[in-house]
């Protein structure tokens, strides 16, 4: 079945979109985007991915109405058959005639998708650390994702599924997820900077940390720090929290069974997915 699909506000199937091929989303990858889960029919933290992407417009300084992203993003929703999974959906500056690096106000262009996803039973991650070769301002969810694609793909190479990344030392996250870790029974997360996308789960998790009264921080964390971490974790949107079977290229004390995870996923299904 073709994929249900959005382009400006007109909801099709995936196939009969056309795009203009001058879209600077195609020409700069000058555009930001959203992934948002739905379960049961029901966006999980809708209003803090719709505060992200009006973070993003304004930063990017692309002129978008919020409230047609969120009539839009609903609209892919309520047309969609699907119970569980999420949507895709980006705003480009728009079609630009002349490809000029300097842009006027011109018309957005949004675009999403809906796809089917089943949450639950990721197994854990095989990873390998990596120097973050990304842009400065890695707060901003753009789809300019080139040093994220080309580090994992070295990383599958090394039969790796995610990889870790650190800025001169600094832990910094994953390709496509935020990360904790365990040292010495407590849980410690880079804090938010322009290094590192302000994720909606590293946020649930932290609230979650905190209602259990955890031992947690937030700081400015090394590739040493890692070598003695106990457990290793993952966020996302479609990862939910996932752990770490090993780091190739680095000697750590992993331990497969951390109580702290167990207790934070459980906490985590209970709250989200239930
Ligand atoms: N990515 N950091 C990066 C670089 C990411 O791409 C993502 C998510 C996150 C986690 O953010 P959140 O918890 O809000 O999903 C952190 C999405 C899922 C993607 O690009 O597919």
């Amino acid at each position: 079945m073709p994929k249900l699909a959005s382009y400006n506000g007109k909801v099709d199937s995936i196939e009969n979109i056309k795009v203009s091929p001058m879209s600077r989303a195609f020409l700069f990858s000058d555009s930001v985007y959203e992934v948002i889960s739905f379960y049961k029919n029901e966006f999980i933290d809708f209003d803090r991915h719709l505060d992200r992407l009006k973070h993003s417009l304004n930063e990017t300084k692309i002129s978008c109405s919020i409230d047609h992203c969120e009539i839009e993003i609903k609209k892919l929703l309520n047309e969609s058959e699907f119970e569980n999974g999420y949507i895709y959906y980006q705003v480009s500056r728009g079609v630009d005639s002349i490809r000029s690096h300097f842009f006027d106000e011109s018309d957005c262009e949004r675009f999403g998708f809906v796809e089917e996803f089943s949450f639950f039973n990721q197994p854990p991650l095989r990873v390998m650390l990596v120097d973050d070769i990304r842009w400065q301002r890695c707060d901003i969810k753009s789809t300019s994702l080139l040093g994220n694609v080309l580090q994992m793909n070295d990383a599958k190479s090394m039969d790796c599924n995610e990889i870790l990344m650190h800025k001169n030392g600094k832990l910094t996250e994953g390709g496509a997820s935020n990360i904790f870790f365990v040292k010495d029974k407590t849980i410690l997360t880079p804090e938010l900077s322009s290094n590192i996308l302000p994720g909606i789960t590293r946020q649930q998790v932290i609230k979650i940390i905190k209602d259990k009264k955890l031992d947690f921080q937030e700081g400015s964390y090394d590739v040493n720090d890692l070598k003695e971490a106990t457990s290793i974790w993952f966020t996302s949107t479609t990862k939910g929290i996932v752990g770490t079977e090993k780091i190739v290229n680095l000697e750590t004390k992993l331990n497969p069974e951390c109580e702290l995870l167990e207790t934070c996923k459980d906490a985590f299904v209970t709250k989200y997915f239930s």
